[in-house]
């Protein structure tokens, strides 16, 4: 049923756009049949200290994968995003913080910005850092956080933003990966009525990064923080001691911007790496075109900074488009469901670009709570992160945005650095639970599970791109065998993206989630072998196995098979002591949410897990397991469907 429904663009989305959808359908052409001059038209969105001459230089021969894109362009992202609006918009607001407490907000003007950054941007210099090094970022989301990532782009440094919910054994791990020297911390963060121990956090960190010399602390809530000598300074007194005056450093296109930890099917997470000239015109054009951005309109992205969401469509794309960016320090169900209503009439927000997750939580609560808000400036609402089902779109659209607002689903990856296929408002005809069409220059494939391609227009299968664009990521960082092995192996001569998906007969896409062992968790990606070398890092596990089962709210749930060793009793009181264990290893958002006690796993002949079994009995449905004869012990599939948890 959902797949005929079709909501055509309003009027008002029509008579406004900047895409209608004949130049939709013009511009997507050319970005195919004549990249070079396509995206070489879309650079001068930027203001280069040298344009580029060199637009597309890209290979995806299979093993030389090599991607550059405007490679002689000379730019600094800071001041695309800041210095630039100075002439026609410096007393305009750049960003609006909005606490988590409720009465508690903030904003800066790009003029405000243009101050704080250069002053940030001085410390950094003061305390050693230099183009190229690596900066960690373990902050809350306050303006600084924002400042911090932008003075790290004006003196060349690549920052490396960490989440604030990571554990302290997660944050060693990627310091310690892309040998950071330096760390930016607050003392504390707040989220949801609660405090964050982020300079805690740091400290406990740091216990296992040997490489680590100086760590920067913003004053946030006032408590008091452990300072080690020598080592952590406070923000303010090293701000005190600079001027606000930073050149911005002059960048090539392809020096590195950003590396951003992601969870991938193996081994642990690894090191996305974004360059500068691709990915700020690939952020700066989608955002400008998919949200239709327009000068003076307020836009609220509910996204972390912590992730790649909050990079692209918080910091650099909305700043880089000139516009009012929203910066939310708390969770949409604090204090109650309604606060997000309240922020969008409280500070007139146009456009309201969120998770499915949190659309399912809030759906969870009751529609009387948004119906008690008109909030008359909204005008178009996003969906990224998940596959959004087609009851949730449709409550958002309702409830929301009042059958007004055009809803733009987006799909795309911290790989990507950009949205790859969405609707465009006032062109593009929305399918609820479909991200519809390609964005300029993507041009998605679908292969059979085997690699065939189907050239049909109505397929199914495993989601590929075809040829790179700007935004993509150009390597992971430190280990370039492991970005061409995990993009470009299995399916050669193109861009794997891990998802499945549907193309319907109107050449719509149908995400229909991840094909290898990545969960979706809350939008979050986590890898299952990274909950279960955790497990198996406790003395009492022998062996785990974790897979995803449909969860109402978080899209997916973390369910984990567990043997222990011989002799441990499988009780509430050790999965309680797990479950801790899990969230000390990684974080609270790998919390495991079912566990299994099972004296074995379903193994193959040749000792492989048979992950197939383990997902249909997560999903509780045992009854389509296939066949089990080839197991080494099918007897242990009985006690598995026999204690089940998902009933
Ligand atoms: C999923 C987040 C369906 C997908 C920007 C992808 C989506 C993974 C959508 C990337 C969407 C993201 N519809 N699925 N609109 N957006 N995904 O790297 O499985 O945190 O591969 O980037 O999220 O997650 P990541």
């Amino acid at each position: 049923m959902s797949e005929s429904l079709v909501f055509a663009p309003s009027a008002a989305a029509i008579a406004r756009t900047r895409t209608t959808a004949a130049q939709y359908e013009e511009m997507y052409a050319r970005s195919l049949s004549d990249p070079d001059g396509f995206w070489k038209e879309q650079s001068q969105r930027i203001d280069w200290i040298k344009p580029p001459t060199r637009i597309k230089n890209t290979s995806y021969t299979y093993p030389d994968i090599s991607i550059k894109w405007f490679e002689d362009g000379v730019l600094n992202i800071s001041a695309n995003c800041v210095d630039r609006h100075l002439a026609t918009r410096a007393d305009e607001t750049a960003i609006i913080w909005e606490g988590d407490i409720p009465g508690t907000d903030d904003k800066v003007t790009y003029r405000q910005l243009h101050e704080r950054l250069g002053r940030f941007a001085n410390v950094l210099k003061a305390n050693g850092v230099k183009k190229g090094d690596r900066v960690t970022i373990y902050m809350p989301m306050i303006i600084d956080t924002a400042v911090a990532m932008l003075a790290c782009a004006r003196i060349g440094a690549v920052h490396s933003v960490i989440f604030g919910g990571f554990s302290p054994d997660s944050i060693a791990g990627r310091i310690n990966d892309c040998d950071s020297k330096i760390v930016l911390t607050a003392d504390e963060g707040r989220r949801g009525g609660k405090t964050i121990p982020l300079k805690k956090n740091v400290d406990e960190a740091l216990l296992k990064t040997p490489g680590v010399e100086r760590v920067i602390v913003v004053k946030n809530t006032g408590n008091a923080v452990a300072m080690q000598a020598g080592r952590d300074v406070w923000y303010a007194d090293e701000a005190a001691k600079v001027s606000a005056d930073c050149a911005p450093e002059p960048m090539n296109a392809e020096d590195p911007l950003f590396i951003l930890y992601t969870s991938g099917s193996t081994g642990k997470p690894k090191g996305v790496l974004h360059t500068t000239g691709g990915y700020i015109v690939w952020a700066s054009l989608t955002h400008e075109r998919v949200f239709d951005y327009q000068p003076g309109e307020i836009y609220w992205c509910t996204a972390d900074v912590g992730w790649v969401t909050g990079h692209s469509y918080i910091v650099y794309g909305p700043l880089a488009n000139g516009a009012t960016t929203v910066m939310f320090e708390g969770i949409p169900s604090y204090p109650d469901a309604g606060r997000c209503w309240q922020v969008v009439e409280k500070h007139k927000v146009n456009i309201f670009y969120t998770a499915p997750t949190a659309i399912r939580a809030l759906m969870g609560a009751g529609a009387d709570i948004p119906d008690q808000y008109p909030m008359p400036s909204l005008r178009l609402l996003g969906s990224v992160g998940e596959p959004i089902n087609p009851e949730a779109w449709l409550w958002y659209h309702k409830h929301v945005g009042k059958e007004r607002c055009e809803i733009v689903d987006t799909w795309w990856q911290t790989e990507t650095g950009g949205i790859l296929i969405s609707a465009l408002p006032g062109a593009i005809a929305a399918k609820p639970g479909s991200a519809t069409k390609p964005f300029f220059g993507i041009k998605p494939i679908v292969l059979s599970p085997e690699g065939k391609l189907q050239e049909q227009t109505k397929a199914e299968g495993v989601l590929c791109i075809a040829d790179s664009w700007p935004g993509q990521m150009r390597t992971v960082y430190g280990d370039h065998a492991r970005f061409v092995s995990t993009y470009f192996e299995t399916y050669k001569g193109y861009y794997f993206t891990g998802d499945g998906c549907r193309r319907d007969e109107d050449g719509y896409y149908w995400i229909t989630g991840r094909v290898d062992d990545v969960l979706n968790v809350s939008g979050h990606r986590i890898g299952t072998a990274e909950v279960e070398s955790a497990l198996v890092a406790h003395p009492k596990v022998a062996e785990a196995a974790v897979v995803g089962y449909p969860h109402d709210i978080k899209g997916q749930g973390i369910y984990c098979y567990v043997t222990l060793m011989a002799g441990e009793k499988g009780d509430d009181a050790l999965k309680t002591e797990l479950r801790n264990w899990v969230r000390k290893e990684i974080g609270a958002i790998a919390s495991p949410d079912l566990m299994q006690f099972a004296p074995g796993l379903p193994k193959t002949r040749s000792g492989k897990i048979m992950r197939r079994i383990l997902r249909k009995i997560a999903e509780n449905d045992y009854g389509a397991l296939g066949d089990t004869t080839t197991l080494a012990d099918p007897g242990v599939v009985t006690d598995l469907i026999e204690n089940r948890q998902n009933r």
